[in-house]
C-alpha cells in the first residue's frame, strides 16, 4: 500500500484527493498547505495529517506526493521529493523555465505529470486508431482555445498573472493542454513561431492573455494555434487534425472522423467542466497499473511551450 500526500490544496487539489481516495493500493497520509487552516480542513474531509510545511511532511514515511502549488513552486518542490526517494505526480505545467525542466529530465521514473485531456475519451480514442490504422501522413492541424478570465480569477491568488510566479499567460497555464493534445496525436515539432500579447487584460495581467502560432511538425506539416483568455465565455477546444485518408474534429468535447461523431468525453462531475474528467483516470493508472504520463513524455509539449515564447521575444521562428 502506498502512502501519497498532496501539496498545495487550493483549486486543484481536490481531484488530486478523490482520484487517490477512489483508487486502489494507495492511502491518502498527508496533506501540506502553507496556510495551515486549508490544510486542516482538506484532512477533516479527505483524512490523512495536516502540514503546513513541506520538508516536514517530506519527511513523514510519504511515497509519493502530488505537486499543486502554483507554477514557481513545481521545479524546487519536484527536485527535493525526489532527490529524497520520493516519486512525484506533478501538475502542468512541469516547470516554468526549459533549464529547470532539464534538470529533473533525468528523473523520468520518478516524475510524472497530470497533462489529464490525454486520458478524454475523444483523444483516447483518436490515438488508438491513430496506432491501429493506416491514417496516411498528418498534413494539417488546427488548434482554438477560446476562454474567459477576468479580474476575479486573477485577484483569487497572488500568484496568478504574473511573470515571476506563473510564468506567462495563457500559453503556459490555459493552452497548454490543447498544445499538448496538438502533439500527442501530431508528433514532435521542428520550429514554431509565436506572437503573444496582452489585448483585453491590460490592467489586470503582466503575462500574455492571447497567442497566435505556427508550428511545423518533423513530417513538415503545419499547425495553427490560436489561445485566448479573453473571450466573453468558456467554450469547448477545438482541434482539426487533417491526415490523408481521415480528417479528425474535437468539437463540443466529443469525435468527430469525417464529420460523423464518434465518441464523446464524459461530463465531469468535479471541478471545471474543461478540466475533463482525466485527473481521476490518470491517478489510477499510477496507482492501480504502474502507467505513468512520465516527465519524458512531455518534453516535446514543454520544449514547444518554451520555443513559443522565445520565438515571441525574437520576433521569429525558433527551431526546437
Ligand atoms: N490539470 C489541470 O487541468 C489543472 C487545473 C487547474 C490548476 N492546475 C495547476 O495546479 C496548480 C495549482 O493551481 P490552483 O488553481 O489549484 O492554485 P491555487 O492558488 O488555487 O492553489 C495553490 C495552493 O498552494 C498553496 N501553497 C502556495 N505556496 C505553498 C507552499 N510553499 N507550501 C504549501 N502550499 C503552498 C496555496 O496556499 C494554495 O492553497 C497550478 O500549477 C495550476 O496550473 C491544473
Amino acid at each position: 500500500m502506498k502512502k501519497a500526500a498532496i501539496v498545495g490544496f487550493g483549486a486543484v487539489a481536490p481531484n488530486h484527493a478523490a482520484g487517490i481516495l477512489k483508487s486502489e493500493n494507495v492511502v491518502l497520509s498527508a496533506i501540506c498547505d502553507c496556510d495551515f487552516e486549508k490544510a486542516v480542513k482538506a484532512t477533516e474531509i479527505y483524512g490523512g495529517q495536516a502540514f503546513s510545511d513541506y520538508d516536514e511532511m517530506l519527511e513523514s514515511g510519504i511515497d509519493t506526493v502530488h505537486i499543486c502549488t502554483p507554477h514557481y513552486l513545481h521545479f524546487e518542490m519536484a527536485e527535493k521529493a525526489v532527490k529524497k526517494g520520493i516519486e512525484v505526480i506533478l501538475e502542468k505545467p512541469v516547470t516554468m523555465l526549459k533549464e529547470e525542466f532539464e534538470k529533473l529530465l533525468p528523473y523520468k521514473d520518478k516524475i510524472s505529470v497530470m497533462f489529464q485531456n490525454r486520458r478524454n475519451n475523444s483523444v483516447a480514442a483518436l490515438k488508438e486508431i491513430l496506432e491501429t490504422e493506416d491514417l496516411g501522413q498528418l498534413k494539417e492541424v488546427e488548434a482554438k482555445l477560446l476562454w474567459h478570465r477576468d479580474k476575479s480569477y486573477y485577484d483569487s491568488a497572488d500568484w496568478r498573472g504574473k511573470f515571476a510566479t506563473e510564468g506567462g499567460g495563457v500559453l503556459i497555464n490555459q493552452a497548454i493542454h490543447t498544445l499538448d493534445l496538438c502533439i500527442y496525436i501530431g508528433g514532435k515539432a521542428k520550429s514554431v513561431t509565436a506572437r503573444v500579447e496582452n489585448r483585453t487584460l491590460k490592467n489586470v495581467i503582466e503575462v500574455e492573455d492571447t497567442i497566435d502560432a505556427e508550428l511545423t511538425f518533423e513530417n513538415g506539416a503545419k499547425a495553427s494555434f490560436y489561445a485566448t483568455n479573453g473571450n466573453e465565455t468558456n467554450e469547448p477546444i477545438y482541434i482539426k487534425y487533417v491526415f490523408e485518408k481521415a480528417t479528425f474534429e474535437y468539437l463540443d468535447n466529443a469525435l468527430y472522423r469525417d464529420g460523423v461523431r464518434i465518441t464523446h468525453d464524459d461530463s465531469a462531475t468535479f471541478g471545471k467542466d474543461y478540466w475533463g474528467t482525466g485527473h481521476e483516470k490518470v491517478i489510477k493508472e499510477y496507482y492501480e497499473k504502474d502507467k505513468k504520463i512520465s516527465i519524458d513524455n512531455t518534453e516535446n509539449t514543454m520544449k514547444a511551450v518554451f520555443a513559443m515564447y522565445e520565438s515571441a521575444k525574437q520576433g521569429k521562428e525558433v527551431l526546437l
